[in-house]
């Protein structure tokens, strides 16, 4: 468990070129979330659901890291033991800046992965259509399903975020709108906290936290790395 937590939403993915979810013009403006994103929706709307991810991957097959990735990844190996990398995010800009599988936590999935709804096996299949890389399971047979946690489904990896939190004495959160995860709260058990958005959400009550930056994340990321690094320093 380490000292610091960095949590990002999709606004840190934004300047790389990739849609947010509720700003204007966002995914869920675009698509209705009980359409491809629904707990079920693979039973009831299976091809819209897969082509929703299908597009979702092929789409990131070229974007590249930011300034805020590649920062955020620098540091981590740094200081490797004191600092977990968490996401919301789905794609794959902190791998493409350089953080390697096991110093980053997926906690809503991962699109160029795909799931055996059977066997619930894991397979990596890069940015190609579900259907192209295979219709089945190759060891059970089932259906597979992109790697994604839908709405009103279970996210094991909520389990990490509960450890990391109950040991974190500095938490920084990086655009997101705290609609899914409630991060005023995370910011209340957290000694101090770091919270940088485009703008202010209704979701989220900034006065919870020790520091808010409401700029672009590569605008706020030299600040927010030279902030973790002296409390790092001072508490080593
Ligand atoms: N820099 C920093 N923050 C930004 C930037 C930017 N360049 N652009 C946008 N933002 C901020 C917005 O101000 C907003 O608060 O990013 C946030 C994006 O919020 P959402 O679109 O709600 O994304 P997120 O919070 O990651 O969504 C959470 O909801 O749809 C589900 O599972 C999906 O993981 C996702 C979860």
């Amino acid at each position: 468990m380490s000292k610091v937590l960095i949590l990002s939403g999709a606004g840190i993915s934004a300047e790389s070129g990739i849609s947010t979810f509720r700003d204007s013009d966002g995914l869920w403006e675009n698509h209705a979330i009980e359409d491809v994103c629904m707990a079920g929706c693979l039973d009831t709307n299976e091809e819209a659901t897969k082509k929703f991810y299908d597009a979702r991957r092929v789409d990131i097959k070229a974007k590249t890291p930011n300034y805020a990735h590649k920062l955020i990844v620098e540091l981590k190996q740094k200081y490797p033991n004191d600092i977990s990398v968490l996401t919301q995010n789905v794609d794959d800009l902190f791998e493409k800046a350089g953080i390697a599988d096991n110093e980053i936590v997926h906690l809503h999935g991962f699109l160029r992965e795909l799931r055996c709804r059977g066997c619930n096996k894991i397979f990596e299949i890069g940015y190609v259509n579900q259907d192209n890389y295979a219709k089945e399971c190759p060891s059970c047979k089932s259906k597979l399903r992109p790697n994604i946690v839908f709405f009103g489904e279970p996210a094991p990896k909520y389990e990490i975020l509960t450890q990391e939190l109950n040991k974190c004495e500095l938490i920084v959160i990086i655009g997101t709108s705290g609609n899914v995860l409630d991060v005023t709260y995370f910011a209340q058990l957290t000694g101090k906290s770091i919270l940088n958005n485009l703008e202010p959400s209704e979701a989220i009550d900034d006065s919870y936290f020790t520091k808010v930056y409401y700029a672009k994340a590569t605008e706020a990321i030299g600040e927010i790395v030279e902030y973790v690094e002296e409390f790092l320093e001072n508490t080593l």
